[in-house]
Parts: C-alpha cells; structure tokens; sequence
C-alpha cells in the first residue's frame, strides 16, 4: 500500500502510522521526524537546514539586538526553530522521500506522514512516482477541529530517538516522563506551544488544505473522524484501509 497521512498538527498521524505500519509491513516517513533527526545530527540535508536557519537568524539576531531589548531574543529562537521547515526547499524535502523509498522496508509500501504539505510538493512526488511506475493508493484526512489541538500538542511528550509520542491525559506513559521501553527520558518539541500552534495551524489552512482538495480530485481521499477516541480512529483508519 502507498499511503498519505494528512491533517493538522496534533490530528493523530503520528500515532497511527506505527499501527498501520505494523499491520501491513510498510514503512513510515515523517517528513517532520527526519528534519528534526537530520538537524539534530549534522547530516548535509540538517547542515543545509540550519546553515539556511542560521542565516536568517544571525539577521535577526543582529537587526533585533541593535533596535530592540534582549527580551525578546527568546521569541527569535522559537521563530527560527519553526521555521526550519519553512527553509527548506519543496526539492530538497521531495529528494529525501525519494532517497528514503529506495530503503528495503519501503518496497512493500510506504505510509508518508506530513508531506506532502503543499501543492507543489504534491506535484513533485507525482512526478517521483511516475518515474518509479507507481501512484499513491490512498490518503487519509484526518479532518478535526482546530479546537481541540492545543490540549493535544500542549500535553504531548516525546522519545526523541525512537518517535513514540505520549499524551500526559490521552496517552500517559507507566512513569511520568519516562518512555515505557527504552526507559529514557521523554522531551516536548520545542513548536510544541500554543503560540507556534497557531502559526503551524495557519500554515496548515493555506498552504496544505489545497493539497486536500488536489486529492479528491483525483478521488483517492476518505476523511476520518481524527476527533474520536485514539481506538475509535484506528477502527476507522483499518476500515477505509481494507
Ligand atoms: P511534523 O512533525 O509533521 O508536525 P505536524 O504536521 O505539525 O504534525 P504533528 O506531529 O504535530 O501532529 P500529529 O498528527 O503527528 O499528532 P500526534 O499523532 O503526535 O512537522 C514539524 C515541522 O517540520 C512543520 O511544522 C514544518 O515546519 C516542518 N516540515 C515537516 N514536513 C515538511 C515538509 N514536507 N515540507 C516543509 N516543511 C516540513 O498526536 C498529538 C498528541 O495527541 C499526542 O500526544 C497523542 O498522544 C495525542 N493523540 C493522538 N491521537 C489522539 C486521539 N484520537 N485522542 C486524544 N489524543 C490523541
Ligand atoms: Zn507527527
């Protein structure tokens, strides 16, 4: 199966996809989680992010520090952090789907979760996967509303190294703070605020709602009601799946 997993920040894509990948052998790409990774380990595809973020930053940095008080160096880091994705070229984020479906775990199918985000980007993988002599089977919608997300991305926390996403109301870990199987420590993102929230939601209903309308013209799309219980959603995912 070649599938898309598409919604708002804090829809549940990234809580079902190990579900779904685990149940049809498929491999799950989240753009977001291989930026974080590639920024977090210098590799070129995070050297070439933060070299763009540090560019506009150091701007910043130096137009802010001359005309405003330090107070606000604090907003500048939070405003550079979210826009890491936001340097990142349509090209560059399509080519790291592109080099991650050659992998062996990718060749029964894949779930991508997060991308594409923008027309453009949707055209780009049309054009990858044709290449390749494939298409996209399905895309799921994880329709919900706006607000209902800030609980959700407020009381997430993270393992950083494996993904696994905990809620400490929806989906509390056995210890507080701790992931259930590695026992590490778990972290909350840092656009894991209500503030970067509103911008990533904005960028949600202008840039990505289109890729939406993209893909029901092309009727591969089934909405899922993201708002129900975790259980409740991954009925209805296993539903418009088999
Ligand atoms: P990304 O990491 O993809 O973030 P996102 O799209 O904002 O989505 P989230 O990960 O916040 O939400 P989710 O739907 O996965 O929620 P989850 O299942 O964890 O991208 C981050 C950034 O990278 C972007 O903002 C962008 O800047 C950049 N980027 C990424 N891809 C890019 C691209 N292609 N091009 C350019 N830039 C890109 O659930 C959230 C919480 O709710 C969890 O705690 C969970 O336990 C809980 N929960 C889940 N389901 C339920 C439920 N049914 N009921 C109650 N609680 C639930
Ligand atoms: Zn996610």
């Amino acid at each position: 199966k070649r599938l898309i997993f598409i919604g708002p920040p804090g829809s549940g894509k990234g809580t079902q996809s190990p579900i779904v990948k685990d149940e049809f052998c498929l491999c799950h790409l989240s753009t977001g989680d291989m930026l974080r990774a590639a920024v977090a380990s210098k590799t070129p595809l995070g050297l070439k992010a933060k070299e763009a973020m540090d560019k506009v930053c150091s701007f910043l940095f130096l137009t802010c520090l001359l005309i405003v008080s330090i107070a606000f160096v604090d907003w500048i880091i939070v405003f550079c952090d979210f826009f890491i994705g936001a340097l990142v070229t349509d090209e560059l984020v399509v080519g790291i789907i592109d080099e991650a479906m050659n992998k062996p775990k990718c060749q029964k199918g894949f779930i991508l979760d997060g991308f594409p985000r923008t027309v453009a980007q949707a055209e780009k993988l049309d054009e990858m996967l044709k290449k390749r002599g494939t298409g996209i089977d399905k895309v799921l919608n994880f329709a919900i509303d706006d607000s209902v997300l800030e609980e959700r991305i407020t009381g997430r926390w993270i393992h950083p190294s494996s993904g696994r996403s905990y809620h400490t109301k929806f989906a509390p870990p056995k210890t507080p703070g701790v992931d259930d199987i590695t026992g590490e420590p778990l972290i909350q993102r840092k656009d894991d605020n209500a503030e970067v929230l509103r911008s990533r939601l904005a960028a949600f209903h202008t840039q990505t709602e289109p890729v939406i309308d993209y893909y029901a013209k092309k009727a591969v799309l089934t909405n899922i009601h993201a708002e129900k219980a975790p259980q409740e959603v991954t009925s209805e995912v296993q539903k418009a799946l088999s």
